[in-house]
């Protein structure tokens, strides 16, 4: 049993493979949080907390003699309001007197087999039954607001799904103000942050800061989880390393606005609070109805933040992400965008696509242009009918051509947009959201249809289904190119214009649910103008996002650098594009271009037609590198090997499997007078013996190396203990040019041939 209660005490005890996670409902009824860490065996927690009076710290009025047992200074599970602690909330709601007060006392529980869900909302899915669910129910006595805690607990893989339900079990009208999903405290420790940050075309980018005593805050006001402020935090201890110390994740299964405030109060303790973003955020309960606020993926481990990370990435793929190609290999794909952007018509389309065939690519992807009066991106978004002037006859002879390359067929769409030049915006303007009487703010000239409207969101699905429908498609690309301003729905009364930004996400939602269930063999891409929207709540819907618009090779190592302490490779969409580079103008070697987006779902975004041919065949053996590494990369454990704030000279990272391994290192600033390209490998059995089987020195104007001669690469066949590679390192030979690139496959020797 991975969750336990103590009727005599009160006290459950959740546990997973190397954590404990303890509450307890104390004498008056609060749920007290009294631990989440490394597991631990039998004690009294509670004595962790003795009462202790702090000024300005008001006692629960019973309590108002004996002093010291304070709602401002406990740990708790779910905070009240107003009721004496002063630190972070959880839930502000208002009685129809128009008074703010919450004060959650424990009522009963549940401890049920599998895994609780949510209502119209993504979450983690337990299709190997093994999780189990712990649901506690309290209650406010006096405005009868209810909340269930949810905790799903997947004890093998060490999460703990967190949610909370906010039931109005009163007479009167309640109103959400702000509704987390979860609290988090941490009563002891030093802590940093860790946080993802970024702009279109440089997302997650990752900061690590001290906690401070005041409120550091995660937010996206954006209408989605955002470029800006990924909904994914770190708590780790101060000391904690990619291979030492504790860390615990926070990551929201939610792709809208969203907020995380972390607090250290005055007695150290850290309080963490996720959620909806608040600002802006209302929610009305009549009698009887509830609330559910998103899903949060807890982990934690006491091994560093790369343990943390395979944690994730093996979550997010086992469950959260669904359907059959959550572990299928995605086949390699040519996109037209940067090929092309919207100047194309089917021969052009099949002139790449023929090229790119032969080269051994075997998807094509249309992308934005095909639809409507779209020659530029300031009109046609909401009209999904082909373009006959650019496609003529439509998609269907075009795909025909694709399929008889021996290719599958992709193609871009960016349902929740409309152009105000476009025939769906004539015929409905109100389904924009706009304020009433002013002229909206424009992002890309296009504005946001309200998926809060069911009529909307039917309708849209209808297009889509019937384009699905009348053309073998294999796979999506759904894009989202502006964040969401002008809030404000037409069909909401004006108490309930509050709701309008979570109900859009719940449209969203629903819209998605509905076709990926009704086209399972639809490979469905997620998008937002790059990684706008790279989250939890997306990849239960696609399970893989465009990680970036940025393509420059040597750009993307810390975008996905960033993108991998939350998100697996698989989910990471990355492409090999021309050189200049469209965004920065940087050149790469086209190998380290590949080297980088094999570390993605991979696939080519420029016209294959203009390589020479030399780099042409460097294209096939890339895609013949990529599918027989491809479940190496996919399966393997991914390392960090490098952290760009102390290695300025390369990035190296490494997927280790139990029989094999592969190094990737790309020189990101070449040196005069270079010092060693040293490594320290991990996640090798260190009493295995393991074989140097490719060593590709891609890109290299020249290699340094005077223990071999320059045609034999370095090392090649070498065997080295996996202690020696961890513990002593392996030095690359320097290597000379601009962003020159190695693989090095290391294959484990069978046990008879080690000893041998
Ligand atoms: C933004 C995407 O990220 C690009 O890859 C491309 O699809 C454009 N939108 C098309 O408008």
């Amino acid at each position: 049993m991975a969750i336990q209660f103590d009727p005599g005490t009160r006290t459950f005890v959740l546990r997973t493979r190397n954590t404990t996670y303890q509450m307890q409902v104390d004498g008056r009824g609060r749920l007290l949080h009294l631990y989440y860490g490394r597991a631990i065996g039998t004690g009294d927690l509670v004595g962790l907390y003795p009462p202790a009076d702090h000024g300005f710290s008001p006692d629960w009025y019973p309590f108002r003699l004996m002093r010291g047992v304070s709602p401002d200074v406990l740990p708790l599970e779910y905070t009240g309001f107003n009721v004496g602690d002063f630190r972070l909330c959880c839930v502000i709601a208002r009685d129809a007197n128009g008074a703010a007060g919450a004060d959650f006392l424990y009522e009963s529980h549940e401890i049920l087999p599998g895994k609780y869900s949510l209502a119209g909302l993504p979450a983690a899915h337990d299709e190997d039954n093994e999780a189990e669910t712990l649901c506690i129910r309290l209650r406010d006595p006096i405005n009868g607001l209810e909340l269930t805690l949810f905790y799903g607990v997947f004890a093998d893989q060490d999460v703990i799904t967190r949610a909370a339900r906010l039931t109005n079990g009163g007479a009167g009208v309640i109103r959400l103000e702000k509704a987390a999903s979860l609290c988090l405290d941490l009563p002891f420790g030093r802590w940093d942050l860790i946080h993802f940050h970024g702009r279109h075309a440089m997302e997650r980018q990752m900061q690590r800061v001290p906690l401070s005593n005041d409120i550091q805050t995660v937010s996206s006001t954006r209408g989605a989880s955002s470029h800006h402020h990924n909904p994914f935090v770190i708590l780790c201890d101060h000391q904690a390393t990619e291979e030492h110390g504790l860390c615990y994740g926070v990551m929201p299964v939610y792709s809208g606005s969203h907020r995380t405030d972390i607090e250290v109060d005055q007695n150290g303790l850290v309080r963490l609070v996720s959620g909806i973003q608040d600002q802006g955020f209302s929610w009305t309960l009549e009698p009887g109805a509830q609330f559910d606020a998103p899903e949060v993926l807890l982990a934690c481990s006491a091994d560093g933040l790369g343990a943390l990370s395979r944690i994730y990435h093996r979550f997010l793929r086992r469950n959260i992400c669904r359907g059959q190609f959550r572990f299928a290999r995605r086949p390699v794909l040519i996109n037209n965008w940067e090929a092309t952007y919207f100047d194309f018509n089917t021969e052009k389309i099949c002139h790449i696509a023929e090229k790119a065939a032969a080269l051994g690519v075997e998807m094509l992807v249309l992308d934005d242009g095909w639809f409507g009066k779209r020659d530029d991106d300031n009109s046609g978004l909401g009209d999904w009918y082909v373009n006959e002037n650019k496609l003529p006859g439509g998609l269907r002879p075009l795909i025909a051509r694709i399929n008889a390359l021996g290719m599958k067929f992709g193609i871009w769409i960016e349902p929740e947009m409309v152009s105000e030049d476009s025939d769906l915006y004539r015929a409905h303007p109100d389904w924009a959201l706009a304020l009433p009487g002013r002229a909206p703010a424009m992002g890309r000239n296009q504005l946001v249809l309200d998926l809060g409207r069911p009529e909307v969101v039917d309708y849209l699905a209808e297009r889509i289904r019937t384009l699905l429908r009348d053309n073998p498609i294999n796979y999506v690309k759904w894009d989202m190119n502006r964040n969401m301003s002008d809030v404000y729905s037409r069909v909401l009364p004006p108490d309930r214009q509050g709701e309008a930004a979570h109900r859009y996400m719940l449209g969203v939602y629903r819209l998605l649910e509905t076709l990926t269930g009704e086209f399972p063999d639809v490979l469905f891409e997620g998008c937002a103008g790059g990684g706008g929207r790279f989250d939890a709540g997306m990849l239960a819907y696609f399970p893989q996002i465009w990680c970036s618009d940025d393509t420059d090779a040597i750009e993307r190592l810390t975008i996905q650098y960033g993108t991998s302490f939350g998100y697996p490779v698989s989910a990471m969409g990355a492409h090999v594009s021309a050189c200049p580079n469209h965004q920065t103008g940087r050149s790469t070697p086209l190998w380290t271009r590949a080297v980088v987006a094999m570390s993605g779902t991979f696939g080519y975004e420029l016209d294959l037609n203009r390589l020479s041919e030399e780099e042409a065949a460097e294209v096939t053996a890339q895609i013949e590198t990529f599918k027989r590494d491809y479940r190496l990369i996919q399966d393997g454990d991914y390392y960090r090997l490098t952290d760009p704030a102390e290695e300025p000279r390369f990035v190296a990272w490494e997927f280790a499997a139990p029989d094999q391994a592969l190094i990737n290192l790309v020189v990101t600033h070449p040196e005069a007078n270079a010092r060693p390209l040293h490594l320290w490998l991990r996640g090798l059995d260190p009493d295995a013996l393991y074989r140097v089987e490719r060593l590709d020195l891609h890109g290299c104007a020249r290699v340094c190396d005077e223990t071999v001669p320059e045609e034999t690469p370095a090392r090649l066949g070498a065997v080295f203990s996996g202690s020696t590679l961890m513990y002593a390192g392996y030095t690359l030979p320097q290597l000379f040019g601009d962003y020159p690139s190695v693989q090095m496959h290391l294959v484990r020797l069978a046990d008879a041939a080690a000893r041998a």
